[in-house]
Order: C-alpha cells, then structure tokens, then sequence
C-alpha cells in the first residue's frame, strides 16, 4: 500500500501538509471519493426521493436504494435488515425506545460494561420502565471480564448490549465468547460498532448480533448518518420509533396504520446525500480492504505503544492485545487538556478529556486520559514527530 497515494485522496492534507490527525475515534478525516459523490448528489441529482414521479427524484431513489444494498453487501446481510438513522446515537435510543414499549418491563435487567460510551448508556436510562443496568467489571488487561456473564445473566435479563470496541483503551469484545452465554438463553445481543466497523471488516451473518450499530463519519465517510441492522424478528415485532411521512400503509385524522419492514423505522425525508456519500467510502474501505486498514494501523499503534510504555511518566490505560489502534494514557503531573493544547500549536490533533465514557473515568480514578487514534491516513512519521512533541512539551511544563 502506498501511503502517500492514501494521503492524497484526503483533500485536507493539501491545505494542511504537515496535519498530525490523531483524533480518528471522534470523527475520521473524509477521503475525496466520498465528497465528490456528496457534491454531485447536490449539484446535479438532488430532489426528495421515494414521493416525485419525475426522472431527477426517481433516479436519486434507485441510487438510494442501491447504497442500502451496497450497505448490506458490505456487512453480509441483506438490505431488508438496514435501518438509516441519523447518527449511532440514535440507533441506540431507537432499539431502547422499542424496546421499552414492546419488549422489556419493570424490573428486567440488562447486561452492559465499563467500557460503555455515553451512546450504549443513556438511552437505557431514559427508557420509561424501571429496568436494572447490570454492568460487567474489567479485568487487569481493562478488558471486559467475560466470566463475570456466568453470575450476572439470570432469568431476568432481557439484553446484553455491548461495544465492538472501546474508543478509550481500543479493546475489542470476544463476542464469540458473549455469544456462547447468550445464547443459551436466547438472550438477545447489541453490539455498538462505531469504532470497530471503520477499522476492520464486520460479517454480521458470521458475528449474528440482533442489533448491530455504526456511524458513518467515522468511516471516512458524511455526518448525519448512522447504520443500524436489525433482525427480522425485531423489525416485525417492534412498533415505529418516530411518525411522519414515508413510514405509513393508512391515515385518517385521528388513527394510523404503518409500513412494515425497515420503512417502518424511517420517517420523514432520510439523509440522502449522506447516504450517497457513504456508499462511495465504502468504494474507499473496499479498494484499500478494511482488513489491510486493521493491519497497517495496528503497526502504527505497536510502534507508538512501545514508545510511550518507555516513558517513565506515563500511565496507558489498558493492555496492548485484543484490540484496535487506540491509546488512551495520562502523563504524570501534566493534565491532559493542557497536553492537548500544546499539541495543537504542533499542528497535531488528539482527543483529550472524559471520550463520553464517564463511567470508565471513574473506573480509572481519573477525570480524564489524552487519546491517540490511528486512521489510514497516519504514518510512522506521524507517532516519530508526536514523540519527539511529548517530550519537548514536557521539557517545558515539568
Ligand atoms: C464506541 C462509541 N459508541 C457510540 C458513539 C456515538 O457515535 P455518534 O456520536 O456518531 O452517534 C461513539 C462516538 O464517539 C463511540 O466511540
């Protein structure tokens, strides 16, 4: 792979050359593929889809309907299972809202974990039943303490909702290992894939979670859109989250009746140019092989791993195995946003404070941790220029 071929489809780096981009967690840089489609969606294909009978709405419909097939292509399953939402967030409040007025009642339990985003947290506590989080500890690797399943699934628990991989240590879930206590008890799965799906490739029908959620603007790809699969079981059962056009079979002024499949989840105009963007970078994850992606970023993440275990005052949170290219760690007496600053004058962009996992803070006995996360776009000279930065900044705050 040539790395400055990548480099050049990120048009930022020509305004910006020299920009250390680190913050790839939060929201990946956009490759040049997916801006021209979203471009072009606009500029000569654009008009409301699904309701014009006239060749500029019903084309934009065909090729909406196509990027959810493509979508579906690209996860192993089939587009009837693909739910557009506006961000991964909202795929989270959907199921829980459905599941909270058809599934789950006072006093049911739900199985989550430490290393749980805000996203995979609140909407829970927001539903209207009075359910109980049963969360499962971490072991000395920071690691999701899978034998803790044993004690905590009891004939209460209705959901384990899991991350794919944690966007402050980078642990990847053994969901092989999930599975196997789940599924003796039919207990149904969510796994939250906003930072595994952009870095190596998802095989819903080999990995076969219920509910399987994804942010686009961390896949190279548009803001505004979230993925969310769901099984057949849950899309029949489940009533609508949100009404609205689109969503509909009958309505008289005071009653409705509702579209059946994954219609029935997408009311209102959908985020069609988002949608259009995202499928060309999936073009981008399938030219480079999202499994090459998870390879080259892991060499970044080994290389800069092993520089800053040298450093004597620095604390990394979480082990080096089983996961993707993340690095959360805390230098002794410096707090992390002033590190951050700093780095910004350098020109570099990393992610400091709490990542929207307050719980995990605490778990830590820390406020906050600075961030490091790789994309494709990230070199060796990237992590050689960050080290040589680490030390010159603490040359002058220490
Ligand atoms: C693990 C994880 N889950 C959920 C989210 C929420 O994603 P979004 O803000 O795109 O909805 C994030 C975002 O950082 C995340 O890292």
């Amino acid at each position: 792979m040539n790395i400055s071929n990548i480099k050049s489809r990120f048009p930022v780096f020509k305004k910006n050359p020299n920009l250390v981009f680190l913050d790839t967690a939060a929201s990946a840089l956009k490759v040049d593929e997916m801006i021209e489609a979203t471009n072009n969606c606009y500029s000569n294909e654009y008009a409301n889809i699904h309701r014009g009978n006239y060749e500029l709405s019903s084309k934009l419909t065909k090729k909406f309907e196509d990027a959810r097939k493509k979508v579906a292509d690209y996860l192993n399953i089939s587009e009837n299972n693909i739910i557009f939402v506006k961000s991964a967030t909202e795929g989270i409040n959907l199921v829980a809202s459905c599941m909270s007025k058809r599934y789950l009642n006072d006093g049911d339990e739900i199985i989550l974990s430490y290393l749980e985003h805000h996203a995979n947290l609140i909407p829970w506590h927001l539903i209207e039943k009075n359910i109980r989080i049963v969360p499962l500890g971490l072991n000395e690797n920071s690691e999701i303490n899978y034998n803790e399943l044993n004690n905590k699934i009891n004939s209460k628990t209705k959901l384990i909702s899991l991350t794919h991989m944690s966007n402050v240590t980078g642990s990847i879930t053994n969901f092989n290992k999930v599975k196997d206590f789940a599924k003796k008890d039919n207990i149904p799965l969510l796994l939250d894939g906003c930072q595994f799906a952009p870095h190596k490739k998802v095989d819903l029908k080999e990995l076969d979670p219920d509910f399987y959620v994804f942010s686009a603007h961390k896949m190279y790809g548009p803001s505004g859109l979230g993925i969310l699969y769901m099984k057949d079981k849950w899309i029949d059962e489940f009533s609508p989250y949100q009404g609205g056009g689109q969503m509909i079979n009958d309505v008289e002024i005071n009653k409705s009746t509702y579209a059946t499949g994954y219609e029935k989840f997408e009311a209102g105009t959908p985020p069609i140019a988002p949608v259009i963007g995202f499928s060309s970078s999936l073009n981008f994850m399938n030219e480079v092989d999202p499994n090459v992606i998870y390879d080259y970023e892991m060499k970044l993440h080994d290389y800069a791993y092993e520089k800053l275990s040298k450093f004597n005052n620095i604390k990394i949170f979480g082990s080096n195995k089983h996961k993707g290219a993340i690095i959360s760690f805390n230098i002794e007496g410096v707090h992390n946003s002033d590190f951050g600053a700093m780095l910004d004058k350098k020109n570099i962009a990393i992610r400091t404070g709490h990542h929207c996992c307050q719980p995990l803070m605490k778990h830590f006995n820390v406020t906050g941790t600075s961030r490091i996360s790789f994309g494709i776009y990230n070199t060796k000279e990237d992590v050689d220029y960050f080290i040589d930065s680490i030390h010159e900044i603490t040359k002058i705050l220490l």
